[in-house]
């Protein structure tokens, strides 16, 4: 089953349409690049997809999207959990105006995770009276470690998240987002902001993780989309181009727009 269904979605900002009558099936544990030209549509397609949008005024969703079979716009739906279940890596990272550690610690905190738990499913230091800072301790390490961020912070885990360097608080960023154990991480743009050598770190995690999560890009690099995804999103003004393996994507294309979107003949 996939893990994500898009049927039928639409979407409107006013009376402006930006996304239109889009279907389709996301497999898990995959990189899915959303592609296509700015303004296209990536970025709400890809709130779409925890419900981001409706932060918006003024925006129309028709359609419905399934994650793990149940539909996220139901009336029922508990949006809380949904995007912790769906997190969100923005393109420039917001750090919390407090320490590195406090950043990781704070998602677990207030989701009242278990955080016990989380800490014996991975620790080897299993067993044994654990306190809970020390918990924490091994918490806030590993969610730094799965972001590629803890040898370079490791010592000075109470400075101020603000101290760090762009590349870094992206990381960082991801790390928080690891934080609460979602299943799958929607970026948007995430390396756009950064230099190369950070933008790497970024894709190295990103080709890590997706042993255990869905990850759902949005880039409008097609050297990046070539490197890291399995799957390809091409949006053109709204529509839905196509939706394939890069392999097929890149090598074979079906459609014109997208034959001329890959080499260079529109943009
Ligand atoms: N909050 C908003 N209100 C009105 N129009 C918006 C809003 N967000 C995006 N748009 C418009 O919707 C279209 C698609 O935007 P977006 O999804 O951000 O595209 P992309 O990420 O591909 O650049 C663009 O024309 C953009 O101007
Ligand atoms: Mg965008």
């Amino acid at each position: 089953m996939s893990k994500i269904k898009v049927k039928q979605l639409s979407v409107s900002y006013g009376n402006h349409e930006v996304l239109k009558n889009i279907s389709l099936e996301i497999p898990e544990r995959q990189i899915i690049a959303v592609i296509g030209p700015s303004g296209c549509g990536k970025t709400t397609l890809l709130k779409s997809m925890n419900r981001l949008l409706e932060l918006n005024e003024d925006v129309a969703v028709s359609g419905d999207i399934y994650i793990d079979g149940t539909s996220i716009y139901h009336a029922e739906t508990d949006v809380t959990c949904l995007r912790k279940k769906v997190g969100f890596l923005p393109q420039h990272p917001y750090p919390l105006p407090m320490s590195i550690y406090e950043n990781v610690a704070f998602g677990p905190r207030i989701h009242g995770l278990d955080i016990a738990k989380t800490v014996s499913a991975f620790s080897k230091e299993g067993g044994g009276r654990k306190e809970k800072k020390r918990e924490m301790d091994l918490l806030v390490e590993h969610y730094l470690s799965l972001a590629g961020l803890w040898e370079e912070v490791k010592d000075r885990l109470h400075a101020p998240a603000a101290k760090l360097s762009i590349g870094q608080q992206q990381r960082l960023a991801l790390a928080r987002v690891l934080s609460v154990e979602p299943e799958i991480i929607l970026a948007d743009e995430p390396t756009s902001a950064l230099d190369p050598i950070s933008a790497k770190l970024v894709e190295t995690q990103f080709k890590i993780l997706k042993q255990n999560y869905t990850i759902i890009f949005v880039t409008h690099i097609l050297r990046q989309a070539r490197r890291l995804a399995d799957y390809i999103i091409f949006l053109y003004m709204g529509d839905l181009v196509e939706h394939e393996l890069a392999s097929q994507f890149f090598t074979e294309p079906r459609d014109k727009k997208t034959k001329d979107y890959i080499t260079g003949e529109i943009s």
